[in-house]
């Protein structure tokens, strides 16, 4: 498949989808994010594909392309968000990483929270500036920002519009691991998570979001009909073999 905005490699099970419009920094305009879209839509259902991890060469993502909004009617401003691809993203059943390097800010750092992990350059600078454009986040953001670093510290990021370093970033929490070569850090995770018994790791997934919007208790029994459904796997006996076998396991995904 070809794409004009963003690239796309498959190797050893994890999926690399680069953000290709290094000229504007990355800017999300609809283009990019209609790409986005199909590629998760081609991904889920490639058993090829185990991880992903989302990127950007220099830059991650300054957020949604500027130029495409300056005219947009309060219809036209729904129809534009980001929203459906990025939770599309957020429930994708097979783990997503996102690498930061550079500008990962408005749109750009809503795509990074819809993954299930941020890993950050120490030149990486995030943040949510749209206040400073008469808006604010409207992708997710005023959402996801609160659930990984508090309301407090969202509320202060969202309402200054300020742009922070790693250093900030990794100590509220937005940022959960600092490397010198994000890609090459998120490749290694994703890489590990790729090993693993696939349908256990979606059904994981799903209990741990589920956690954020949810009751405890509901969560609780959500996790015990999702557990008790990987004993209907031949990944579980598989897993449990090898391990009283004292052998690697080799999971198929079944
Ligand atoms: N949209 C469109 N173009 C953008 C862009 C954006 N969000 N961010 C950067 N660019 C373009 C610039 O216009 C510039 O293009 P030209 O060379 O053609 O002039 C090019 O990228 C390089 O940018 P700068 O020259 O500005 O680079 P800089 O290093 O001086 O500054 C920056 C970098 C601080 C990131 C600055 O570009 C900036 O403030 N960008 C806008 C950030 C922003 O406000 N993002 C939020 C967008 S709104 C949003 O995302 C809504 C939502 O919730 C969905």
């Amino acid at each position: 498949m070809n794409y004009e905005f963003i690239n796309v490699e498959t190797q050893n099970g994890v999926a690399v989808v680069s953000l290709n419009r290094p000229k504007a920094l990355n800017a999300l305009n609809k283009g990019m994010v209609l790409e986005l879209d199909r590629v998760f839509d081609e991904m889920d259902g490639d058993s090829l594909v185990k991880a992903v991890v989302i990127t950007g060469e220099k830059n991650f993502a300054a957020g949604a392309d500027i130029s495409n909004m300056l005219t947009l009617s309060p219809e036209e401003a729904k129809e534009f968000s980001f929203r459906h691809t990025f939770t599309k993203i957020e429930d994708f059943p097979k783990p997503v990483i996102a690498a930061i390097s550079g500008f990962a800010l408005g749109g750009g750092l809503e795509l990074a929270l819809a993954c299930d992990m941020r890993i950050a350059a120490p030149n990486a600078k995030l943040g949510f500036p749209e206040i400073n454009l008469g808006i604010f986040p409207g992708a997710g953001g005023t959402q996801r920002l609160p659930r990984i670093v508090g309301p407090s510290r969202a509320k202060e990021m969202i309402y200054t519009g300020d742009i922070i370093n790693i250093t900030k970033a990794a100590e509220y929490g937005l940022v959960d691991i600092v490397a010198e070569d994000p890609l090459e850090e998120a490749l290694k995770l994703a890489g590990k998570f790729a090993a693993k018994a696939p349908i256990a790791l979606k059904l994981a997934k799903q209990c741990i979001n589920l956690a954020l919007d949810t009751d405890q208790k509901q969560g609780i029994e959500f996790e015990a009909v999702a557990w008790a459904s990987t004993f209907a796997t031949e990944d579980q006996r598989e897993g449990m073999q090898a391990f009283v076998e004292k052998r690697k396991a080799i999971f198929k995904g079944k």
